[in-house]
């Protein structure tokens, strides 16, 4: 077990000697584009080393400037700093994966990026539109092209140094298992909605035996209702260890073996969610087994259409 102290620096090598990735992660799925710049300033600033973006987001730009400043103070340099970006579903074409790869490099105003995901598993028609819909408002999927076919594209960017390593998001164990069995470079993470509510066993076995890191999002259930951090069982750890029930639920995560991502607006709150310290084991095995609540907040998985950001008009 972790020394308390040391837990909120944990990090989890992956393979294919792309390096470690630290296991306490920013998210940056922030509509506002100041509070995007903000939020990622204030959370390098209180010791989060990885920032968490997608060309989906369109807060890429504002992640960028906001690295730029902090890196310009000095003290935090862009070695220091693990970057995620994700190629969006109309771009899974071969030929597009590359251009989208470069586009995000751009705003982000980096040579690379640490971690390129695949966004979500399902094609759409590419083009412009992120949102392609028919006349019934249906979206419009592109049927010709394989996730398989997609995958190496992205190995071809790794070949090519504009990112260290790749990998899976919104999947099911079935997808992950065909791409580990494809791959000529394997997936390094597979990030997926994750948290008491949604522990995903099985996929982190399968993830853990096969070198994987699994990062969970919506680690504090994403503000959703019911809320994760009014659950009576963390309520009362936290009470217990004399910590925040958001603590208390990365705390968990880290623990278990994920490797995670929390988002904040509030300055104080990004202090406190970099706060975290080991939880005791029994704590740990009363939220694995006594908490039997399944939620999932984000339909993603299901569609490919992102649960957490509003479709425009
Ligand atoms: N691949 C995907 O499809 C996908 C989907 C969703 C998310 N993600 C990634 O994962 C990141 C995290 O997801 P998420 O936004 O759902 O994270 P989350 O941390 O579960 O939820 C964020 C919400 O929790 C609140 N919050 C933060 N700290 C808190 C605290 N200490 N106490 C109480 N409430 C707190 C925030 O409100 P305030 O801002 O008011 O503090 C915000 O409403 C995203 O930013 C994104 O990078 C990926």
């Amino acid at each position: 077990m972790a020394n308390p102290d040391d837990l909120r620096y944990t990090k989890m090598v992956l393979n294919n000697g792309s390096g470690a990735m630290p296991a306490l992660g920013f998210g940056t799925l922030i509509p506002d584009p100041v509070a995007t710049r903000n939020a990622t300033k204030a959370a390098l600033e209180a010791g989060f080393r990885v920032i968490d973006t997608a060309e989906r987001y369109r807060t890429e730009r504002e992640v960028g400037e906001a690295m730029q400043e902090v890196f310009q103070g000095g003290k935090i340099k862009r070695g220091d700093v693990f970057v995620i970006t994700k190629l969006w579903n109309t771009n899974h074409r071969p030929e597009r994966v590359k251009p989208a790869c470069e586009a995000s490099l751009k705003k982000l105003q980096l040579e690379f990026v640490d971690l390129y995901l695949i966004h979500t598993p399902f094609a759409f028609q590419p083009g412009d539109d992120q949102d392609p819909r028919d006349a019934k408002g249906n979206v419009i999927y592109d049927r010709g092209v394989t996730l398989q076919d997609t995958w190496r594209a992205m190995e071809g960017l790794v070949k090519e140094g504009k990112c260290k390593a790749i990998g899976l998001s919104d999947v099911g164990l079935p997808q992950v298992q065909e791409i580990v069995e494809a791959a000529t470079i394997k997936p390094a993470v597979v990030h997926v909605e994750s948290h008491p509510y949604l522990p995903e066993w099985d996929l982190l076995n399968y993830c853990r035996k096969n070198g994987i890191v699994l990062q969970a999002f919506a680690a504090l259930g994403h503000s959703s209702e019911p809320k994760l951090v009014e659950d009576p069982v963390i309520l009362a750890i936290a009470k217990l260890v004399n910590k925040t029930p958001a603590q208390v639920l990365l705390a968990w995560a880290i623990q278990r073996g994920t490797a995670l991502l929390t988002t904040s607006k509030n300055p104080s709150r990004i202090q406190e969610n970099f706060d975290v310290s080991t939880l005791p084991e029994d704590a740990m095995r009363e939220i694995s087994d006594g908490i039997k609540s399944r939620v999932r907040f984000n339909a993603v998985v299901e569609t490919g259409v992102p649960g957490f950001i509003p479709r425009k008009k």
